[in-house]
């Protein structure tokens, strides 16, 4: 074994996956199931401008590199895996459906312009012509390309790449604390005792990354868990999905998806709440999903409510990952950052795994992550973004 990887997520299992294929020896280790944690509960959907938000410049840039590369990490994925996740999805549309959204777009639709994002107006009449479920009081509308891709498909999927590369997912294995030869990481120990050897240790653990006795505090503190309660409708028998864009308001999403796993489903999301590490669906956090939903399409109103459940998103204090080796002070040889994702985990994906196996198999540090080093929160630190 040469390389821990702590969680099997898709930031993990990617991160495995680039590993693998360059010839590491990878165990990832998780403490439910592989793709149990927030990529189960993820929506999927790989947004960079639409999710993109005033001051988080740097993070814009990381979110639309990580876009880019999608396409070819799916394609080679597929053929890893024997998986296509391919999505059927035209594009987003992200809608107002009153007055102060329609102020809030408008703020939205320059800041994106200024940009330069991909991003087109469009009247409410042509938005309800491209989605005739939307909601007749529709004002407005930004289009923009974006997709989305099953995070469950994607875990799955990314499992069997790392098997197919030779690399190993034990699940149920919980890493209780960090194993360390003086300034060098050993490897890791798990909550039953076993102690498992290795140079190199990945952190991809989500927030329950600081829970880890022995992860450096600069890291441990940075990190903390962001509740989503998220629902999942299924059309009735016979029906189709109402929409074929993913549709968004400023207090919703819906992205519609066809899952050979779990039929046609249309993923209603999500609450942002700082509750711990508390999973418990609520009768607000359901009430304002759906009162939301329905508002924008109504046609959510007759579907089965086929799933309800709570993630945790990994925050961080300026919602951008924490990546890369710790070289500071506190530092730990061999100990290897990839956490901190909150909203972009499924979408940071490929840029996060390609940068991580550049910077554990001897490459460096690539340009794309320099701003988010993972000691970026330490006191007197190097500032970011
Ligand atoms: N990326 C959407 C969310 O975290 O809810």
């Amino acid at each position: 074994m040469d390389t821990i990887v702590v969680g099997a997520g898709a930031i993990g299992l990617g991160i495995a996956w680039r590993l693998a294929q360059q010839g590491r020896h990878v165990l990832v280790l998780d403490r439910g199931e592989p793709g149990s944690g927030a990529s189960f509960h993820a929506a999927g959907m790989l947004a960079p401008i639409t999710e993109a938000t005033f001051g988080e410049d740097a993070l814009l840039g990381l979110n639309l590199a990580s876009a880019a590369a999608y396409p070819a990490f799916l394609r080679e994925l597929a053929a890893a895996s024997g998986s296509s996740l391919a999505s059927a999805a035209p594009g987003t549309l992200f809608v107002a459906v009153d007055r102060d959204q329609l102020e809030v777009l408008e703020r939205l639709y320059a800041f994106q312009r200024g940009l330069g994002l991909a991003v087109e107006w469009l009247r409410g009449s042509s938005c309800r012509e491209l989605e005739p479920a939307l909601h007749p009081a529709v004002r407005a509308g930004i289009r923009t390309a974006e997709q989305e891709v099953d995070p469950r498909a994607l875990t799955a999927a990314l499992e069997c790449a790392v098997a197919a590369a030779g690399g190993r997912v034990r699940s149920g294995a919980e890493v209780a604390a960090l194993l360390r030869d003086r300034d060098q990481v050993a490897g890791v120990v798990l909550t039953t005792g076993e102690e498992i050897a290795a140079p190199c240790v990945v952190l991809a653990a989500g927030c329950w990354t600081g829970g880890i006795a022995g992860v450096p505090q600069e890291v441990a503190g940075a990190v903390r868990p962001v509740k989503g309660q998220i629902l999942r409708f299924r059309p009735r028998l016979g029906e189709a999905l109402p929409i074929r864009h993913l549709v968004r308001t400023e207090e919703v999403y819906l992205v519609p998806r066809s899952s050979p796993a779990r039929g046609d489903e249309i993923v209603v999301g999500a609450t942002v709440e700082e509750q711990g590490f508390d999973t418990s669906l609520t009768g607000g956090g359901v009430y304002e999903l759906l009162r939301a939903g329905i508002e924008v399409v109504p046609a959510i109103r007759e579907m089965e409510l086929a799933e309800a459940s709570a993630g945790l998103r990994p925050g961080t204090r300026d919602n951008a990952p924490l990546l890369g080796p710790l070289l500071g002070a506190g530092g730990l040889a061999g100990l290897v950052v990839a956490t901190g994702h909150h909203r972009n985990g499924i979408l940071l994906t490929p840029v996060t795994a390609d940068a991580i196996a550049s910077v554990v198999c001897g490459g460096g540090v690539p340009e794309a992550i320099a701003a988010f080093r993972p000691d970026r929160f330490a006191p007197g630190a190097w500032a970011c973004c």
